[in-house]
C-alpha cells in the first residue's frame, strides 16, 4: 500500500503541531552527568526534577527514503552558569544529515565531528541550519524567558547514538558570564 501525502500546521504561539504521534519529555534527571557543575546539578535536582525540553514527533517508518520531522522546544533555565540544553547525539548512521528551522527564541546549536572539529551556530527565528553528515548536535536555549523552538527534519534511517555524548560530553559549552554569553572549552571533556 502506498501512503498518501499529508500536511499539518505548526500554530503560533504554542508550536504544538496539529499532528503529533509522540510527545517526548526530558527532565533534569535524564541529563545526569551532562552539566559541568555537578554540585549545582544536584542542588537543583533535589529541589525539582525540572522539565528541560520536549519534542513533538511526527512518526514515519525509520527506513532509508523516509524523512522524520518534529518540533523541539528547549525551556529557559540554567544549571550553575550553563544553559538548559538537549542531550545531543550523533546519528547511528553517521553519514546522515539534519536540518533545523528556528521558529522562536534564541540559542545555539553546538556541533562536533568524531575527528574533533567543532562548530557553534546561533539560532534565532527565521534561521535555517544545515547539519552535514557526521556532526553531533545539541541545542541550547540562551533566552532568560523564552523557549527555543525549532522544526527539524532528518533521514528515516539515521538513528540516535546518545551514548558517545553521555560518555564524552561535547567539546564546547555555552555559559552565562553574567554580562554576556560565552562559548568555552569543556573542562571535563573525555577524549
Ligand atoms: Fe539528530
Amino acid at each position: 500500500m502506498q501512503d498518501k501525502p499529508f500536511s499539518y500546521t505548526i500554530p503560533y504561539p504554542g508550536f504544538k503541531p496539529s499532528r503529533v504521534d509522540n510527545h517526548l519529555q526530558r527532565h533534569l534527571s535524564d541529563l545526569k552527568g551532562q552539566f559541568s557543575n555537578e554540585k549545582a546539578y544536584q542542588t537543583l535536582l533535589k529541589k525539582e526534577d525540572v522539565l528541560l525540553y520536549e519534542v513533538y514527533e511526527i512518526k514515519r517508518p525509520e527506513v532509508e527514503g523516509e524523512i522524520l520531522m518534529g518540533i523541539s522546544i528547549v525551556h529557559p533555565g540554567k544549571v550553575g552558569n550553563e544553559f538548559f540544553m538537549t542531550k545531543g547525539h550523533f546519528h547511528t548512521i553517521l553519514g546522515t544529515a539534519e536540518m533545523y528551522y528556528c521558529l522562536h527564541g534564541e540559542g545555539f546549536m553546538v556541533m562536533e565531528t568524531p575527528e574533533g572539529d567543532t562548530a557553534v551556530e546561533a539560532l534565532a527565528p527565521g534561521k535555517v541550519l544545515y547539519i552535514p553528515p557526521r556532526w553531533a548536535h545539541r541545542s541550547v536555549c540562551t533566552s532568560r524567558q523564552q523557549d527555543l523552538v525549532t522544526f527539524f527534519a532528518y533521514p528515516g534511517n539515521a538513528g540516535h547514538d546518545y551514548g558517545t555524548i553521555e560518555e564524552k560530553g561535547f567539546r564546547k559549552l555555552i555559559i552565562d558570564r553574567g554580562d554576556g554569553i560565552e562559548i568555552i572549552d569543556n573542562p571535563s571533556f573525555n577524549e
